[in-house]
């Protein structure tokens, strides 16, 4: 269990502001929702978090220690699924021990039976349990990324980070996806902190969120008090039309977060490992 402190925040890219003195604490154990339109810096957000990205002022803490570089106590869910096409379901759930173990391990799949049931476990989370050796391309989108939130359960995490996990899926999938995102970061105990542009999805999911607009945070709070007056200040009127009707996917900004594309593996074995 872990609560994060964020404190005075800001990113610039050259003369952009990503980030602009952003502050908030997310309580251990708390499902919450960073919203916010394209380009209003949630990616950068989460990859500060996770110690992707550098700050350039202010500090992220978890349990009061700074976060400076990638942490195993910290699993993050890519935009783009951050898996391998080539590899069953099972085995790119089991590459998320990478993280903890370390690479050589994970790629000669030198696993030990306590990872492997982590990898069905994680996989029984999601609800893929019986999809456990399909190789992930022969998958849909929403599966495909519930292979992501087992892969990120795998790495046993105390915070769960996910860039927006649905931006690519249909409405449809993406509720299930978002379903399947609550219940394990509850089962869990998990402190999960997931980016999203829908409104409606985040209404859904959400208790507790932060709103964020060109680097700022304009909205912290809990359900109650999310109402139609934060989100008009959150999207332009054209933004917030094309939220609403749930439209699809809304094309991002340069991200760069894209993690391995699920058809960009081929050079990791693809051998499948047998779940036991
Ligand atoms: N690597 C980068 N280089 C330059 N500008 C960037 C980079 N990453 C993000 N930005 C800019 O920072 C702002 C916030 O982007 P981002 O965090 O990706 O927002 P969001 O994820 O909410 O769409 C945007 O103006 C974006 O163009
Ligand atoms: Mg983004």
């Amino acid at each position: 269990m872990a609560y994060i402190e964020v404190d005075g925040l800001s990113k610039r890219f050259g003369r952009t502001q990503a980030l602009d003195d952003v502050s908030f604490e997310i309580k251990q154990g708390e499902f919450a929702i960073v919203l916010g339109a394209s380009g209003s810096g949630k990616s950068t957000l989460l990859r500060c978090m996770n110690g992707l990205t550098e700050a350039t002022e202010g500090e992220i803490r978890v349990d009061g220690e700074r976060i400076t570089e990638p942490h195993p106590d910290i699993a993050m869910i890519f935009q783009q699924h951050n898996i391998i096409g080539q590899m069953s379901a099972y085995s790119n759930a089991l590459t998320g021990s990478l993280q903890r173990n370390g690479v050589l391990e994970s790629v000669l799949q030198l696993n030990d039976e306590a990872d492997k049931i982590l990898a069905l476990d994680a996989l029984e989370t999601v609800g893929l349990l019986d999809e456990a050796r399909q190789r992930v391309r022969r998958m849909s989108g929403g599966q495909q990324q519930r292979v992501g939130i087992a892969r990120a359960l795998v790495q046993q995490p105390e915070i769960l980070l996910a860039d927006e996990p649905v931006a690519s899926l249909d409405p449809g999938s993406s509720q299930q996806v978002m379903g399947y995102l609550l219940t394990a970061s509850k089962e869990r105990g998990l402190t999960t902190l997931v980016s999203l542009h829908q409104v409606n999805l985040a209404r859904q999911f959400g208790q507790r969120f932060i709103g964020l607009k060109d680097g700022r945070v304009v909205f912290d709070g809990y359900s109650e008090d999310f109402d139609l007056a934060v989100v008009d200040d959150l999207y332009d009127t054209a933004d917030t039309d094309m939220m609403e009707t749930d439209a699809g996917p809304v094309a991002d900004g340069a991200d760069g977060d894209g993690g391995t594309a699920a058809s960009g593996g081929s050079e990791v074995a693809s051998d499948e490992v047998k779940p036991q």
